[in-house]
């Protein structure tokens, strides 16, 4: 397979140096990528960064490498896009077809898949005359991110700052594995995910846990972010991953607490997506002083009581038109496959849809990559090939944006 190549496009802004670290990811994915930077944006990072990290030359003007007609092939032979930052200037001259640099002339002959990540002052990203090019450039298949809140160069903090270039890299990849662009058909829905998992206190400094990374329910959320959806995140422990650009997320320890938040963020959700892997038992008592080895501590601290199974609690108490979302890692045993059990866990569980991952074998757990089954209420079978949890988080979306009434 040839590399994909992409485009990255970076406007003068002060994350102008951020962009280095995405460029790193680009190229450590094997992917071929051709900087173009705006003029505005050597003012912040110097051409000799971005020719060495990526292997290949840097102008900004259209009249370097006249022969080849740079400026028109670069963006046709493009297999996406990625501009970021993208400044409240790119934006606009974006969203105006100006073609006045190279970057802006590839924007105007690419036909892949473009991405937009901008970065600016939270004035500047609120303004009617950046919304509205926003607008544009997404009603014409962009996908434009929402900038994540935060500190803001200066003093001052909000919305603007560029999201993660590990959000960025993931939202690239998908484009590419989706080789369309992302609809905003979640726009003005609430919907809320579990992600990670639960641990349940022994003692003071133990507890029982799992090994879920919280990746698929992250990548879960800020799918839907990107699709225009106002996402509540409920947290559980989970390896060291960014806050994704605008969800809302709530921290939770033990299962009875993501209980009680998701019961919480349900009250006015159009969709719940139960990826979280939460502690099916819990110690019965909760020692409050650390369990000694000698003598052994008495009632035995692993003596389990069970926990509610909140995903069942979500269906029974649901509002009408409120689709729910189930997750089931299954590895199957004697009495069929992974499937199977799917299956019966579909019906059990009374949730609109499945997602089924075969597990074992170091799949889906601590891993980037995920794939298994999409189970439908109605008998649909969808079989979610192999691709990031991005690309699965997506095809979930896909089939929860049309059964929203
Ligand atoms: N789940 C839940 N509350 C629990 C256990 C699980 O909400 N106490 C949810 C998970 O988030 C997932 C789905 O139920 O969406 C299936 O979880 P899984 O662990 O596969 O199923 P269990 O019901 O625990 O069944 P078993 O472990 O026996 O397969």
């Amino acid at each position: 397979m040839t590399a994909p190549r992409v485009l990255l496009g970076v406007a003068g802004g002060i994350a102008a140096y951020k962009s280095a670290e995405l460029l790193r990811r680009f190229t450590e994915s094997g992917h071929s990528v051709r900087v173009l930077p705006t003029a505005a944006a050597l003012e912040f990072v110097g051409a000799a960064t971005f020719e060495a990290l990526s292997g290949q030359p840097v102008h900004t003007g259209v009249f370097h490498d006249v022969p080849s007609v740079a400026h028109v092939r670069l963006g046709q032979e493009a297999d996406l896009v990625v501009v970021a930052p993208a400044t409240a200037d790119l934006l606009a001259r974006a969203a105006h077809g100006r073609a006045d640099d190279l970057l802006t002339a590839a924007l105007l002959t690419a036909r892949c898949p473009v991405l937009f990540a901008p970065a600016m002052h939270t004035e500047m990203w609120e303004h009617p005359a950046t919304q509205d090019n926003v607008a544009l450039l997404r009603s014409r298949g962009a996908v434009v991110l929402d900038p994540a809140s935060g500190r803001l160069t200066g003093k001052d903090t909000g919305p603007g700052r560029l999201p993660d270039p590990a959000e960025i890299a993931e939202l690239a990849r998908l484009l590419l594995e989706r080789g369309d662009a992302l609809p905003r058909d979640l726009e003005g829905r609430r919907v809320v995910v579990s992600a990670g998992g639960t641990r349940e206190p022994l003692d003071p400094v133990r507890f029982l846990g799992n090994r879920s990374s919280g990746r698929q329910g992250y990548a879960l959320a800020r799918v839907a972010a990107q699709r225009g959806a106002s996402v509540t995140l409920v947290a559980g422990a989970t390896a060291d991953l960014g806050d994704p650009a605008s969800v809302r997320v709530v921290r939770v320890g033990t299962a009875e607490q993501m209980r009680v938040a998701m019961h919480e963020a349900a009250a006015d959700a159009d969709a719940l997506v139960m990826s979280a892997a939460v502690a099916d038992f819990r110690p019965a008592t909760l020692v409050t002083t650390k369990i000694k080895k000698t003598p052994r501590s008495s009632p035995d601290p692993l003596v389990l009581a069970t926990n509610a199974d909140i995903l069942a609690e979500l269906v029974a108490t649901r509002r009408a038109g409120q689709v729910v979302v189930g997750f089931a890692a299954e590895t199957g045993d004697a009495t069929g496959d992974a499937l199977h059990h799917g299956r019966i866990k579909l019906r059990r569980k009374g949730c609109d849809l499945l997602v089924v991952n075969a597990v074992g074998d170091g799949k889906a757990f601590e891993v980037a990559d995920n794939a298994g089954w999409l189970l439908a209420a109605d008998g649909t079978e969808t079989e979610l090939p192999d691709g990031s949890k991005a690309l699965l988080a997506s095809r979930v979306w896909d089939a929860v944006a049309p059964r929203l009434s």
